[in-house]
């Protein structure tokens, strides 16, 4: 098991694996890795020769400096879990000075408004911080194909847009959304949800079922009123965002349409700890 910690002994190692004609996978997280992020791992590495997963705490993409305090660091174990599924991974773990070279900034960016919708309305700045992080990494690690999961549908959104718009070769692949058996979407903060709010959790999910299947007969509105009185009777969990939303745009819907897909984008404040989820509607 190789790991980096040094951009640049990284690249040099990648070198040598492309210049035999090797693919190269790449998995980008910030650890505290769980099943939901093994599930990027194994296909990843169903599909390429190597496989490089970066672990990193991205400080720029942090509009709250507590959350970003707070955030658990578990590299030891992290190295541990990536041993279990593979030997063969390569683990990227840099310094914030190693990947930002002393100015810790992120760059800003337009991703034809993706970036105002729900996330980028509730974390300002969040998605430069993602585009800035993820754009040195592709430049660094060069990956054939990079994996990101559809529990950050927006993310991902934004991310193929980015490709897109600075020409970077590597294909995008999104991964589906992986559950802990009560329907709550893995997540590295779940952690930090004390019993009672953990065990109130899967209300998240069970609500957004119950959308869907609200979506079939009434509209997006209706959808809304009702997810929204779902949670303000709720004692523990607070709403911040319930969205049903064009996946294409990300733009909340006003009327739907037979040709259009949508998808339902939900924000839950969980004591202090935001908890996202999203769900295909059509
Ligand atoms: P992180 O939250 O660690 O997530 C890393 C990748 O794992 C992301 O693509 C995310 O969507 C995916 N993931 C997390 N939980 C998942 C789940 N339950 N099911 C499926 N996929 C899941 O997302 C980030 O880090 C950062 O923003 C990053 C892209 C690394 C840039 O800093």
């Amino acid at each position: 098991m190789l790991v980096f910690t040094d951009k640049n002994k990284l690249a040099s190692h990648i070198s040598s694996i492309k210049e035999k004609g090797l693919s190269l996978g790449f998995v980008p997280t910030m650890g505290a890795l769980h099943e939901g992020h093994l599930s990027l791992v194994k296909q990843a590495l169903k599909n390429n020769d190597f496989l490089v997963v970066s672990i990193f705490v991205n400080p720029t993409q942090f509009d709250n400096p507590e959350d970003l305090k707070k955030y658990p660091r578990t590299l030891d174990n992290d190295v541990d879990l990536l041993k279990s599924v593979s030997k063969d991974v390569i683990i990227y773990a840099p310094t914030v000075d190693d990947i930002y070279d002393g100015t810790t900034k992120a760059q800003p960016f337009s991703f034809d408004g993706l970036e105002f919708e729900m996330e980028g309305r509730f974390r300002k700045g969040h998605f430069d911080g993602v585009g800035t992080i993820v754009k040195r990494l592709f430049e660094i690690v060069k990956p054939d194909n990079a994996y990101f999961g559809e529990k950050d549908f927006q993310q991902l959104t934004i991310i193929k847009k980015l490709v897109e718009k600075h020409n970077i070769p590597v294909n995008i692949l999104g991964c589906k959304i992986h559950r802990e058996s009560n329907g709550l979407a893995m997540s590295s903060r779940n952690v930090r949800l004390k019993p009672e709010y953990k065990k109130a959790a899967p209300f998240i999910y069970k609500t957004l079922k119950a959308a869907k299947q609200k979506f079939g007969t009434k509209s997006a509105n209706k959808v809304t009123e009702w997810v929204t009185k779902q949670f303000a009777d709720h004692d523990l969990l607070q709403l911040e965002y319930f969205i049903i939303a064009d996946v294409k745009t990300l733009k909340t819907v006003k009327r739907k349409t037979k040709t259009k897909t949508y998808r339902a984008f939900i924000a839950v404040y969980a004591d202090d700890i935001r908890l996202i989820d999203n769900i295909a509607l059509n």
